[in-house]
């Protein structure tokens, strides 16, 4: 799978060993940054890895910052995505399986490297359910579309 990765200067380690997780695992990472530890906007490194994710460029996105939220908010204003912050592997589990999320969100601040590196093995290995979980998801389609 081809993974978008993105995060603010609050994450700058932990993204490291995502980054090294996932190629060990066999999935090709695009880094939207920053790599720097100066601080900076999160908004920026969501809105980038949201894009990517929507155009297609990347099949599916991590995001991190202090606490996933700010990174995740910004993402989620992007048309089609499906943003979660998550800190415990169940709940990565069905944001992919219920509700067909495809940007994982956490926070450098609130989960280390192992609980992290669970959550998302699980979601990557997790497919979504379909079904009446579909006609969820369509409706949370909807309510963007309106916005439009
Ligand atoms: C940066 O200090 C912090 O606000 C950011 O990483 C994130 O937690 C925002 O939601």
């Amino acid at each position: 799978m081809k993974i978008g990765i993105g995060n603010d200067h609050s994450a700058l380690e932990l993204k490291a060993e995502i980054i090294e997780f996932l190629k060990e695992k066999g999935h090709e990472v695009v880094d939207y940054g920053t790599n720097s530890a100066e601080s900076c906007d999160y908004p920026v490194y969501g809105e980038l890895v949201a894009r990517a994710v929507a155009a297609g460029e990347v099949d599916q996105g991590i995001l991190i910052c202090g606490t996933g939220l700010g990174i995740s908010l910004a993402a989620n204003k992007v048309k089609g995505i499906r943003a979660a912050v998550c800190s415990e592997p169940f709940t990565a589990k069905m944001a992919r399986a219920h509700n067909d999320c495809n940007i994982l969100a956490f926070g450098a601040r609130v989960v280390g490297g192992e609980l992290a590196k669970m959550m998302v093995d699980t979601w990557l290995n997790t497919e979504f359910e379909g079904g009446r979980h579909q006609r969820r998801v369509d409706m949370i389609t909807a309510i963007e579309e309106k916005e439009q």
